[in-house]
């Protein structure tokens, strides 16, 4: 696949992203409209979907089939939105800018930022359920064949993965020790970081691939492979923002540089040097790439995908 042709499919796959995503998002209306509004605001500022393409394309890789997968692919890109929600308020890293327009906080108040984000983890969990429907949905109009993608088994490990994964020993777990290291006493050790790192960042784009294969009716081995290489993209992929912070731009990347250093955070950069940050950059993803090959065909988007997050600039 060359160059062009890839961002053209990174180009219609988002956009088609964009579309699922925002047809499971709630209407703007009612008493709590204010709170819906913040939350619709957050999601739909855009954002590379990453997660949820990763997801997909896993789901594909693995032979998955059918709409099942579609409640997932926004349920993930909900908790991921409310986890930058509350990522940026004033208690946290205290940010004024994501995905280039102002924070949600900034924009709605402290208060709405909170309840925007729990708004967004509660309708991730009610937009996955929503799973449990499709196939029955899908065999009233296409036949016995697609139906067979709702498996209720699978669906509710899922859910079980993306709970534990975005819960205190995944993403939650990840931020509290971020926090934690804050003014903490003294440098981390690099085996301190990496917890942060696999936990906060790691864990829902680990959460996004192995939803993927489980929806898709993959074997265990197949899973575990999976977790692994999402392990090595999620490292990879928390490093290269840890390298954006210093080398990036607010313009690019829609949220400001400086940040961590502004918050007194250790990053990658800060305990490994910059050269040496972007050198494992490269290393992680293209062990990321060799363990997919490894065990499967017809994923050459994907391996591109992981490519180019080496280089990317946002
Ligand atoms: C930002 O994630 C937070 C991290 C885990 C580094 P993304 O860089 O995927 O943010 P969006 O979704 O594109 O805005
Ligand atoms: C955040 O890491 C990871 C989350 C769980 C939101 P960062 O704090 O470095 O993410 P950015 O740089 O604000 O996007
Ligand atoms: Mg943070
Ligand atoms: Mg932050
Ligand atoms: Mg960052």
């Amino acid at each position: 696949m060359d160059k062009n042709e890839f961002q053209e499919k990174l180009v219609s796959k988002t956009k088609e992203l964009d579309q699922i995503i925002s047809s499971f998002l709630p209407k703007e209306e009612g008493p709590q409209k204010k709170v819906i509004e913040a939350m619709n605001y957050s999601v739909m500022a855009g954002g590379k979907r990453l997660r949820p393409m990763l997801m997909w394309e896993t789901f594909r890789m693995c032979g998955g089939e059918g709409d099942v997968i579609r409640p997932f692919l926004a349920a993930i890109e909900m908790i991921h939105t409310y986890s930058l929600v509350h990522d940026d308020l004033p208690a946290m890293d205290n940010d004024a800018y994501r995905r280039g327009r102002r924070t949600t906080w900034y924009v709605y108040g402290d208060a709405f930022g909170i309840l925007a984000g729990d708004g967004l983890l509660n309708l991730a969990f009610e937009t996955a359920l929503q799973a449990f429907g499709q196939g029955a949905a899908e065999a009233g109009v296409a036949g016995p064949g697609k139906a067979q993608a709702e498996d209720p088994g699978r669906i509710a490990r899922a859910i079980s993965v993306l709970a534990a994964k975005a819960g205190i020993h995944g993403m939650i777990g990840g931020q509290t020790a971020d926090i934690l290291a804050e003014n903490g006493d003294g440098p981390l050790t690099k085996e301190q970081l990496l917890f942060i790192h696999e936990n906060k960042t790691a864990a829902l784009i680990q959460a996004a691939m192995t939803i993927g294969a489980i929806l898709a009716g993959a074997g265990e081995e197949q899973v575990q492979l999976l977790e692994k290489c999402a392990y090595n993209i999620g490292i990879a992929f928390q490093i290269q923002d840890d390298i954006l912070d210093v080398t990036g731009s607010l313009e690019e990347l829609g949220k400001p540089i400086g940040s961590d250093a502004a918050s007194n955070k250790q990053t990658y950069v800060t305990l490994e040097g910059l050269k040496k940050a972007k050198k494992d950059v490269e290393r992680l993803s293209e062990e990321a790439v060799e363990l997919l090959d490894s065990f499967a065909a017809g994923h050459e988007f994907l391996r591109e995908l992981i490519l180019m997050l080496i280089h990317r600039c946002r």
